[in-house]
């Protein structure tokens, strides 16, 4: 099974883009709608862009415009991300706050705080936020910032924002998530000075400007999570490639303790293989080294049929445990308790109408419908299809009977064994 490249990864890279004053080529960019509205918001600062099919050429050489289009930001949280490279390369950016989602309210004060320390003046006005660098020269200092938490969004604004400024910016208590990595990697093929990413400490030397690279990112951890726990649901042998298997460290740990064996063969290839019965876990997400958040929707699927209880306990978003009302419907025995959800396994599931309630809740639903008795009917599929690829392609191609109803986004899919 082929793995796209990986969402979060395409999402900050692109918006990194507006930092290079030449063109840039960025490969394995997935065909999403998040990146669709992503590269929207190029387009509208005027950015151009030009796809050839998983590649993208952005050439910002000139950026138009320096606000970002509020009908695009509310549609995807990531578009914020514009606003570390517009202030850093323009000295001033306007783009409207994201506002909550379906996991949690997820609020920014941790990006405007780093930006306000690097020297930018920032306000918020009329929902929007608007940022200028004082100063005739326009641009932003560097600066030592500890962030209270090590939000991923906020360490990837602030290096950004940190590659163009005059002078040494160190982010401690960064984020150390391989998409944070591979943004560095990116911002250091076109010229960036950075030094510490993937670890605790970002120490980031600003340059004067960027230059052209082409460049290729990650394969997606998460998607590759969410087969390897289709494999473990179905009970299911499959390959997956290509993977970076450093990245799905404690994914393959909790697989492990379920009882599968996740086998790696060569350096990008991971194999599953089930075991007899799936074993209860208890788990609890957290930034990266940790279990990921984005994973834990499909364990709690995982473990509704594992032969025991298990306890799962969400510590990154205060609202993301909205799937386990409807993997209930299918026969599930979940109970919640604040953030944590205590699991009872059951034999089986049973096949029924339900409602997909944000991106990694729908793949949840679709390993549960996966496993089901009888027939499940996935609606809501707008969220699947901002973060998945082809997924049911894929899926037919590992042997699932699954089906778009029809082709607009708000579709049914109809999944059966
Ligand atoms: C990114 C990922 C998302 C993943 C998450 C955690 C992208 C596009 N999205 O989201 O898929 O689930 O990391 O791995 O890369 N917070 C604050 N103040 C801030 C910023 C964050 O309180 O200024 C809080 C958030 O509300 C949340 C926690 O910190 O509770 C983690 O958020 P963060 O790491 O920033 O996640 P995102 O970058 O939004």
């Amino acid at each position: 099974m082929a793995i796209s490249g990986a969402k979060n990864s395409a999402l900050v890279v692109l918006a990194g883009s507006l930092l290079c004053s030449q063109s840039c080529r960025i490969r394995n960019i997935p065909s999403l709608v998040d990146v669709n509205r992503m590269l929207e918001v190029l387009l509208a600062l005027g950015v151009k862009v030009t796809r050839d099919g998983s590649a993208v050429d952005i050439d910002a050489t000139a950026i138009q415009h320096t606000r970002a289009p509020y009908d695009i930001v509310s549609r995807l949280r990531a578009s914020f991300f514009v606003i570390g490279p517009l202030l850093a390369r323009m000295g001033v950016a306007r783009v409207p706050l994201p506002g909550g989602c379906e996991i949690g309210a997820r609020p920014v004060e941790l990006h405007v705080r780093g930006l306000q320390a690097m020297g930018a003046d920032v306000h918020i006005d009329h929902g929007t936020v608007h940022a200028y660098v004082p100063g005739s020269r326009g641009r932003l200092k560097g600066a030592r910032i500890y962030l209270d938490y090590p939000s991923v969004g906020a360490t990837e604004t602030l290096m950004m924002a940190a590659t163009l400024a005059d002078g040494e910016t160190v982010i401690e208590n960064a984020a150390q998530e391989p998409e944070v990595t591979d943004l560095a990697n990116f911002c250091r093929a076109m010229g960036a000075r950075i030094r510490g990413a993937g670890t605790n400490t970002i120490t980031i030397a600003g340059v004067p400007s960027l230059h052209s690279t082409d460049y290729g990112i990650i394969p997606d951890r998460i998607e590759a999570g969410t087969f390897l726990v289709a494999g473990a649901i179905t009970h299911s042998e499959l390959t997956l490639s290509p993977v970076i298997p450093e990245h799905l460290t404690a994914v393959i740990a909790k697989l492990h303790e379920a009882g599968g064996q996740v086998i790696s063969e060569g350096m990008n290839q991971l194999r599953y293989v089930p075991g007899d019965t799936i074993r209860p876990i208890d788990l609890q997400t957290g930034p990266f080294p940790g279990f990921p958040t984005d994973m834990q929707a499909q364990f709690m699927a995982l473990m509704a049929l594992c032969d025991g209880n298990s306890l799962i306990t969400e510590t990154v978003f205060e609202n993301r445990l909205r799937h386990v009302a409807e993997l209930n419907r299918m026969g599930a025995d979940i109970r919640l308790n604040g953030n944590c959800a205590i699991i009872k396994g059951v034999s089986h599931l049973s096949g029924a109408p339900v409602l997909a309630t944000d991106l990694r809740a729908s793949a949840a639903l679709v390993l549960a419908g996966l496993a089901a008795n009888g027939t499940t009917v996935l609606e809501g599929l707008q969220h699947l299809d901002r973060g998945y690829e082809c997924l049911e392609a894929k899926f037919k191609q590992l042997g699932a009977q699954i089906v778009r109803r029809s082709a607009s986004a708000t579709a049914e899919a109809v999944i059966s064994v």
